[in-house]
């Protein structure tokens, strides 16, 4: 149904990765950017325990309907709130509305051009302790590349420049701990402070 956008959605080998990180943190209270048709939503749903909950933020709702009779079956549906709405929006609503500091884990897959502002603002929403997931941050290997944009199609090298800006951000931040994992299209982990 969705041909190439497809490949949206994040392997099985992180998450299976990311599975097992939430089940080390008893992680209980999480939320994800970016659904899609709902693979990475279900796969935290799963790890979740039965009183844990995601909530899901995407502007598309059609997709996220696509993939719902696999949450369904997987009988996981009950710890799902999807949210269709804009990221931004979303997150500023969550600060509105007294969930500062509440959420254990949080998956970042949208609009990588403003990851900078989703950390700004999840900062106010995740625990001490807590853990901020970004995907994509290695861009398809083109952060380590040279200015040869024949390597890649434009469309894909536009993301280039914001996740190195991205990248050199959260190296420099202090007020969270953080590791680039070279796994899928890479995964940086954030551990606030
Ligand atoms: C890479 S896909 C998410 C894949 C999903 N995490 C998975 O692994 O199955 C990105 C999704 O982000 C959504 N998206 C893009 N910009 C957004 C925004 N500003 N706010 C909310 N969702 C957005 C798109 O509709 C798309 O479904």
């Amino acid at each position: 149904m969705y041909g190439s956008r497809s490949t949206m959605s994040v392997p099985v080998d992180e998450a299976q990765f990311l599975s097992i990180l939430l089940k080390i943190m008893n992680a209980k209270k999480t939320l994800e950017i970016g659904v899609f048709t709902g693979y990475s939503l279900l796969s935290t749903a799963l790890a979740l325990p039965s009183d844990g909950k995601i909530i899901g933020i995407d502007v598309d709702r059609q997709a996220y309907e696509t993939g719902l009779p696999f949450i369904q079956k997987a009988g996981v549906e009950h710890k799902i709130d999807f949210i269709q709405t804009d990221a931004l929006s979303a997150l500023h609503d969550l600060i509105n509305g007294k969930h500062e500091e509440t959420f254990d884990y949080v998956f970042v897959d949208a609009d990588k051009k403003n990851f900078i502002k989703y950390h700004e603002l999840l900062l106010k929403l995740v625990k001490k302790g807590g853990i901020i997931a970004y995907d994509n941050t290695l861009w398809l290997g083109t952060v380590a590349m040279s200015e040869n944009k024949d390597k890649i199609e434009d469309s894909l090298w536009q993301n280039r420049e914001p996740t190195l800006e991205f990248n050199n951000y959260i190296a420099n931040d202090t007020r969270i701990e953080s590791t680039i994992l070279s796994i899928a299209d890479g995964v940086t982990l954030c551990r606030c402070l």
